[in-house]
């Protein structure tokens, strides 16, 4: 019955993924295909004090997949650059709070490991830049 009830959550977030879509002007731009399915997600961030101002995804999935990204995005918002650049499996796991199977554990994190990439990139950037001042 619990088991149900997330399972139901998990499909809400499939079928309404909060924070879908693009963002006019966005600092960082990141995405990755789960090579296993082909399947693929993009995230949008726009910083603003050292913080993910806002963001937003796209990309098609399965229902882990879609619903992980939509989840990760809502936790990171607000968060600092480097919050997020620690975020973990165990956090991503603990947003989707139904038991996930090592063969839908890449689904899951597909969302984690493009927001963090790009998280990177913008960072690496960042240094690159104080570097050459
Ligand atoms: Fe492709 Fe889950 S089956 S991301």
């Amino acid at each position: 019955m619990v088991f149900d009830m997330y399972q139901e959550f998990i499909l809400d977030y499939y079928r309404h993924p909060r924070n879908f879509g693009t963002l006019p002007h966005p600092d960082m731009i990141s995405h990755d295909v789960n090579t296993s399915c082909g399947d693929e997600v993009t995230m949008q961030v726009l910083v603003k004090d050292d913080r993910i101002g806002n963001i937003r995804f796209t990309g098609k999935g399965c229902a882990i997949c879609i619903a992980s990204s939509s989840m990760l995005t809502e936790h990171a918002l607000g968060k600092t650059l480097d919050e997020v650049s620690r975020f973990t499996k165990d956090d991503v796991l603990n947003l989707i709070s139904i038991p996930i199977s090592c063969v839908r554990l890449k689904c899951a994190l597909l969302g984690l490991k493009v927001l963090k990439l790009g998280v990177y990139q913008f960072l690496g950037k960042k240094l690159e830049v104080q570097d050459e001042n």
